[in-house]
């Protein structure tokens, strides 16, 4: 599969079936996350991968109760404890475990394991049930395993939507 075939195959899967990950994919995966660019190259993530049913379950109602986080193999919940500032005023934090999640995401798709970013999230109840620290921020969670979806045309803007070249001409 070519780069762009993945990304083209990637999808939110909203509905897993009940099969753990072998742990040859699961390293796959974690190393696409570990070898992703971070600011500095501080590679200040840090992620909680949730496999216990028992966890699953509090973490889904934490999310707002998607309930479809129960039946994923895993999800993972990614962290960053950076405070470093860049130059042009952006922090790094959200930026650098966004890049390491896609990379977690795409490369679970060349495996044929479906990924989703789930934002919508209480922090402060997901921190409770997996004793993550308060100084720690919770940038996103991500569902992981095996899918009973299907998936759906992408919707996307066209590139002159989104693209100029050379001035703003929005
Ligand atoms: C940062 C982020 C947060 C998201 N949060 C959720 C979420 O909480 N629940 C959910 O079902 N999908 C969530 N999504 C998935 C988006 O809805 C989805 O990526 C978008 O609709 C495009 O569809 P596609 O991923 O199937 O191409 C999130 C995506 C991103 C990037």
């Amino acid at each position: 599969m070519t780069l762009l075939e993945t990304i083209k195959k990637r999808y939110s899967c909203r509905n897993y079936i009940d099969k753990p990950i072998e742990n040859e994919k699961t390293a796959l995966i974690f190393e696409a996350a570990r070898l992703a660019p971070s600011a500095k190259n501080l590679q200040d993530w840090r992620f909680v991968a949730v496999t216990e049913p028992y966890l699953r379950k509090k973490i889904a109602h934490a999310a707002n109760d998607q309930v479809f986080l129960e039946n994923a193999a895993m999800v993972l919940v990614a962290c960053s404890n950076a405070e470093y500032v860049m130059a042009c005023g952006q922090h790094i934090g959200a930026i650098d475990v966004s890049i390491a999640l896609e990379h977690i995401a795409l490369q679970a798709t060349e495996l044929g394991i479906g990924t989703c970013w789930i934002g919508s999230f209480d922090p402060k109840k997901v921190k409770k049930i997996l004793s993550i620290p308060d100084d720690i921020m919770i940038v996103d969670l991500m569902a992981i395993g095996y899918s009973a979806d299907t998936q759906r045309p992408a919707q996307r803007e066209p590139l002159e939507n989104i693209l100029c070249y050379n001035n703003w001409k929005f």
